[in-house]
């Protein structure tokens, strides 16, 4: 038990993480990248169970960036076979911790055995509401932003909406996770302070928090480390920090 797990007005409802750094993980102990990926794929588990655990509603994992089918052909493919088998050999446990799974992206250039795993692991989970677990694969926050566009113009297009109704709200409900709460916390692991097209739009206002741990190596005591700077954060969405302390104030 930790402080973070006492208070959960300081825990985040909705944490997005980039998982950097699993090649060079493998690349320090003269591994293949994709050693270095399964690796990942444990921390992954550790970070969804961790999250089931303190209370976190939504957690968004950045698995596969429309930009990484740039990769060596081997490594891709690698990537695609760790999905499939990943996806079934952890979705019965998935399924009983009360996870629902869901994927973001563009799931269509996947070939028919991912799509189908995907497809499965959706299904069997949709009951679930303990924790909303959010694969974004072949995913990018500019697709995103340019789908969730050429929806609205669709809808012109049959005048469905006029265009003075295209507002922030509107917008924001044609975008892959519109019915979350926007991430609280970006996380981002491998040494890189960058955002690198995640969730361009609904991160405006997340806390960002980098560390160069490598993905593989970031366990539970990193994890309790970005829950307690992120509990030290005043969040202030453009009030300033007086504001903020006199509304905290009034709300005792
Ligand atoms: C980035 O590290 C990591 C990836 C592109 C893949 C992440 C995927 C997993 C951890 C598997 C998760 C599985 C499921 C089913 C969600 P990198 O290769 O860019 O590392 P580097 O920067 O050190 O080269």
């Amino acid at each position: 038990m930790t402080d973070t797990d006492n208070n959960k007005n300081l825990m985040p409802q909705h944490i997005a993480v980039v998982m950097d750094g699993n090649g060079r993980w493998a690349n320090k102990r003269l591994l293949p990248r994709t050693a270095g990926h399964k690796a990942g794929v444990k921390s992954t588990r550790r970070i969804v169970e961790l999250c089931a655990r303190k209370g976190v509603r939504a957690l968004t994992l950045f698995a596969f960036s429309s930009e990484n089918w740039n990769r060596p052909e081997q490594e891709v493919s690698g990537l695609m076979s760790l999905f499939v088998s990943t996806l079934n050999s952890e979705i019965t446990k998935l399924e009983q911790q009360g996870v629902r799974i869901r994927f973001i992206g563009d799931r269509s250039r996947f070939h028919d055995k991912l799509q189908h795993s995907i497809a499965q692991a959706e299904n069997k989970t949709a009951r679930n509401d303990l924790l909303q677990l959010n694969i974004a694969a072949n995913y990018g926050g500019r697709w995103d932003i340019v789908n969730a566009a050429r929806k609205l113009a669709q809808k012109i297009a049959e005048g469905e909406l006029t265009p003075d109704q295209v507002t922030e709200e509107s917008f924001a409900m044609e975008l892959a996770l519109a019915d979350l709460p926007e991430p609280d916390l970006f996380i981002r692991t491998g040494g890189e302070q960058r955002i690198s097209n995640f969730l361009l739009w609904q991160s405006a206002y997340s806390e960002l928090y980098f560390t160069d741990t490598l993905w593989p190596d970031f366990d539970e005591e990193h994890f309790n480390d970005a829950l307690l700077c992120y509990s030290k954060r005043q969040r202030r969405f453009g009030k300033t920090g007086k504001q903020i302390e006199e509304e905290q104030v009034k709300a005792v």
